[in-house]
């Protein structure tokens, strides 16, 4: 018998106990019936795991990083893909854009890039950018990321590809050693970032490693939240749709807080000071509810100040938004 029709049975035995000794407890019973039967079912399973553990479990402000992440994701890696799509919208038009600036500036050499996806999670970004530039087609990929529990789930999914180029490095963004590569400075021909610049504890050492790890026209892509500060940084190039007004900057900095995730606009600033702007996109993210909710999220291209690529003159906003 299926999970389900214990509950079904259960349920039934304890409905007709409460209707024979005291009918008054009937709506309590109802709610907690339906919970449990939501919980047991599989459609459900993954919408509630996800609201437990954004929402309602304790992260703990005491522990490291590492284990507060391993604490964060272990009950939904599994689920982790399946709760995410509409929450971390941008990713897919960042690789898309990211890798047509890449097959541009890999015209001209023999040579496979070597990508390293900062922050990687799952290793979602790496399957779907073999959508717009085959993985076969990199020299090497490798996922950092500090959450044990999330680099198993992206382990078993590269094992399944058969990709033997991508490798799963699961430590800190700040300090990570790359397998397979004797000196990474100036080796790198594109870093990305989805949703993991604005979680990253210690993100400037993290901003300038990634300014020594990319080749000379190397790429940097990045999809994220984030909130415009309330006077715009005279160093950052300012796109349609940046600026956010009082209530919005206030609201979703102390909402994401609750989970470790900063929207401050210092880590924006820094990239853009730090980086030359290729292509940039600013979004609002209606999440489940249109109008009422609108989560500030950019995706961003950029490279290296030194960079001598030729496009930077063509540099413009992002229009085919597809995600
Ligand atoms: C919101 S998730 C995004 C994951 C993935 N990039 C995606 O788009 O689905 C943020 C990721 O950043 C990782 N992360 C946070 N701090 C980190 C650090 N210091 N070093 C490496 N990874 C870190 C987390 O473990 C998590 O996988």
């Amino acid at each position: 018998m299926s999970l389900n029709r214990y509950a079904i049975l259960i349920g039934a035995i304890a409905f007709a106990i409460i209707l024979i000794f005291d009918p008054q407890y009937l709506k309590i019973f109802l709610v907690i019936f339906i919970f449990a039967l939501l919980l047991m079912s599989e459609q459900f399973k993954a919408p509630l795991k996800f609201i437990y553990s954004c929402f309602l479990k304790p992260i703990g402000n005491n522990v490291d990083q590492r284990s507060r992440l391993d604490s964060f994701y272990e009950d939904q890696a599994e689920v982790y893909d399946a709760t995410r799509g509409r929450l971390l919208r941008g990713r897919y038009t960042m690789l898309k854009v990211t890798a047509e600036q890449l097959r541009k500036q890999m015209t001209n050499t023999s040579r496979k890039p070597i990508w390293v996806d900062i922050g990687g999670g799952t290793g979602w970004n790496i399957e779907k950018m073999n959508d717009f530039f085959p993985i076969e087609q990199f020299d090497k990929v490798y996922l950092v990321d500090l959450c044990t529990p999330l680099c198993k789930v992206a382990e078993s999914r590269f094992k399944a590809k058969g990709w033997s180029n991508v490798y799963v490095v699961c430590d800190d963004a700040v300090s990570f050693k790359l397998p397979k590569i004797e000196i990474d400075t100036g080796k790198i021909d594109l870093v990305t970032m989805s949703y993991s610049l604005s979680m990253i504890d210690k993100y400037y050492p993290v901003i300038d490693r990634i300014k020594t790890l990319l080749c000379p026209n190397g790429l940097f892509g990045i999809a994220d939240f984030y909130v415009s500060g309330r006077v715009i940084d005279s160093n950052i190039q300012v796109q349609k749709g940046y600026n956010c007004n009082w209530f919005t900057r206030w609201f979703w900095q102390i909402w994401f807080e609750f989970d470790h995730i900063s929207l401050h606009p210092s880590r924006r600033n820094y990239v853009e000071y730090q980086f030359n702007t290729i292509k940039c996109f600013n979004g609002r993210n209606h999440f489940l509810i249109p109008y009422l909710v609108q989560i500030p999220y950019y995706i961003w291209l950029g490279t290296l100040k030194s960079s001598v690529s030729t496009s930077l003159e063509n540099s413009f906003e992002i229009l085919d938004h597809l995600d």
